[in-house]
């Protein structure tokens, strides 16, 4: 069966397609950063306040500047930080529950920037990509290596690679080598950081084309981290902007990059030029730095940036309510 047929009788069921793979309520992790030797510890609000669902075979793309939260939220959703609060299930299963978490963690998959960190760099490709199946399963040494090249040949590495040391190949490989890496156990979920940041463009497409390859096969969820909006574009079903810990604008792409209600995401948008057609308005400019989140603005986060603001955003922070079909949080729409 193909992989479009396979995922049309998938689809037929109906059931699969209705449970959320991840559900994030309100998620936050703040952490204890120390101001001096006599100083009162200060909180960084890291992620504060996170809520989406992510279903099977869908891609949910997560934007914003560098210092928004994107990474520590990764790390909580991959359960290698533990939240200050909200709640977080996978496959409906509370991931805070001690006895749930082992199993989890293998259904939650992730790929970083950096493909050589990830990698051992004294075992053989074979050996890294086997590495998972001897922890996590009880396949004999036949099943996991036919697994290991089955999946090779998918990501596009050849069989003499598998014999091969991290050191011996090109980043763009590593990378193809670490998505392998993450899929082997065929989990449900992966969250991919900056999967593409350190890669050449031409490469970068090789790689997002994998990445939505192997998600029509195995029907993966992915949440997808990057700061480039012409990669969200082509990779993303929904989007999350991000802005200080906080969701400012959650919905699906097309509406969201077609008309774009809160001023930062406008702004991120008019910002890249491939996604500014000639008649769309004039670039929307932010001034300023992203303020620190160890003293963060009153009111909307965004207001001594926001070119719309009145001096009511200074005063009230405003919470995301639907509006035209997604979730923004900007009093002024
Ligand atoms: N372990 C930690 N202790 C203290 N502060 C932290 C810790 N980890 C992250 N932070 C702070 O939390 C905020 C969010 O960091 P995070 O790495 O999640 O941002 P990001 O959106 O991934 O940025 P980038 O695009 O640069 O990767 C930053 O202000 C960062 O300094
Ligand atoms: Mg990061």
């Amino acid at each position: 069966m193909s992989a479009a047929q396979d995922k049309a009788v998938a689809g037929a069921g109906g059931a699969a397609e209705d449970t959320p793979l991840l559900r994030a309520r309100d998620l936050a992790r703040h952490y204890a950063v120390s101001r001096g030797w006599f100083a009162a510890k200060a909180t960084v609000k890291a992620l504060d306040g996170v809520s989406f669902e992510l279903r099977a075979g869908r891609t949910l793309a997560v934007v914003g500047e560098s210092g928004c939260g994107k990474s520590t939220l990764a790390r909580a959703l991959t359960l290698i930080e533990t939240p200050t609060s909200g709640e977080l299930l996978i496959h409906g299963r509370d991931a805070s529950d001690a006895s749930a978490r082992k199993a989890l963690r293998r259904d939650v998959q992730m790929v970083f920037q950096n493909p050589y960190a990830a990698l051992n760099p004294r075992k053989t490709i074979a050996s890294t990509l086997a590495e998972p199946l001897v922890i996590n399963t009880r396949l004999s040494r036949a099943e996991r290596q036919e697994r290991v090249e089955a999946l090779a040949a998918k990501v596009g590495l050849r069989m003499e690679h598998l014999r091969r040391y991290p050191h011996m190949f090109s980043g763009g490989q590593r990378q193809r080598i670490a998505i392998a890496r993450a899929m082997v156990l065929q989990p449900g979920i992966v969250v991919a950081d900056e999967p593409t940041s350190a890669l050449d463009l031409s490469i970068q497409a090789q790689i997002l084309n994998l990445f939505m390859d192997l998600q029509e096969e195995f029907r993966t969820g992915y949440v997808f981290i990057s700061h480039n909006l012409a990669v969200v574009e082509h990779v993303a079903d929904e989007v999350l902007v991000m802005y200080l810990g906080r969701v400012v604008e959650r919905g699906e792409k097309r509406q969201l990059f077609a008309r774009p209600l809160h001023p930062y995401t406008q702004a991120l948008i008019s910002a890249t030029p491939a996604l500014r057609p000639a008649d769309r308005r004039a670039r929307i400019r932010i001034h300023g730095e992203l303020p620190s989140p160890l003293k963060p603005p009153s009111g909307c986060a965004f207001h001594q940036r926001c070119p719309m603001a009145i001096p009511r955003c200074a005063q009230v922070r405003p919470e995301l309510r639907e509006v035209d079909g997604r979730m923004v949080a900007c009093d002024l729409v």
